[in-house]
């Protein structure tokens, strides 16, 4: 069953997803179906969410819910782990990855309080497994002053991704920025309406072969 119609016809705990979601959803988290995976929701509101990513992850995920909400910890079950916690708090959520492991996919649907989204985006991307994937969702917050966001305002989770773009590229840019960490282990940046998707890995070489005969 594909996700969206497992999300339709839910009759257990409640979810709260914009339905556009749900292609991002398959294109990006599709390929751990059925693998042996740590995937961190951070927020888990009704406990719906938690219930979905274990029905279509298959029986060898380990999901594991974060919220600051101790009630949270009532929707542990087979296979999902609630911790309950700040995602601001750094110390937390390191006790979370000495627990459970590297996370494979990290899904922010917390607080979406730009500085929240920023404490938690800088401390668990470069701990993401090569090869995971890190979503930051709900982001037409980084444009509401209630959560810190605004155009182009300092702070904004989205013009700290509009950055890091040029960090992706630092290998290009003729010395104008110095390759990062980043640089080294992103291999892709989505963006979606309100929701940005980091893929991590490693590259080994980057060249432009030109390869065939010519005429
Ligand atoms: C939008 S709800 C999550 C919805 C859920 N993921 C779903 O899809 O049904 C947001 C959750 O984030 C939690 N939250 C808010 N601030 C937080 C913080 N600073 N750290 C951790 N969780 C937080 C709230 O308690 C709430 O449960």
């Amino acid at each position: 069953m594909s996700l969206w119609s497992d999300f339709l016809q839910n009759d257990q705990r409640l979810i709260h997803k914009w339905t556009h979601y749900f292609p991002i959803y398959e294109a990006h988290f599709g390929r751990f179906v059925n693998r042996p995976i740590v995937f961190i929701e951070i927020g888990c509101g009704e406990g719906g969410s938690l219930q979905l990513w274990k029905r279509y992850l298959g029986p060898f995920a380990q999901i594991v819910g974060i919220d600051i909400a101790p009630h949270a910890k009532a929707f542990e079950e087979d296979q999902i782990a609630v911790r309950i916690g700040d995602q601001r708090d750094t110390e937390f959520l390191r006790g979370v990855l000495d627990e459970f492991g590297a996370p494979d996919v990290l899904l922010d649907d917390g607080s979406h309080v730009m500085a929240d989204v920023t404490a938690s985006f800088e401390f668990l991307y470069p701990r993401i497994a090569p090869g995971g994937v890190y979503i930051v969702e709900d982001l037409h917050t980084a444009y509401w002053d209630e959560f810190g966001g605004g155009l182009r305002r300092d702070g904004s989770f989205i013009e700290r991704c509009k950055s890091l773009i040029d960090h992706l590229n630092a290998d290009h840019a003729r010395g104008q920025i110095a390759p990062t960490e980043f640089t080294r282990t992103t291999l892709s940046m989505h963006f979606y309406d309100s929701v940005v998707v980091f893929e991590r890995g490693r590259y080994i070489k980057k060249h432009a072969p030109q390869i065939g005969t010519k005429e």
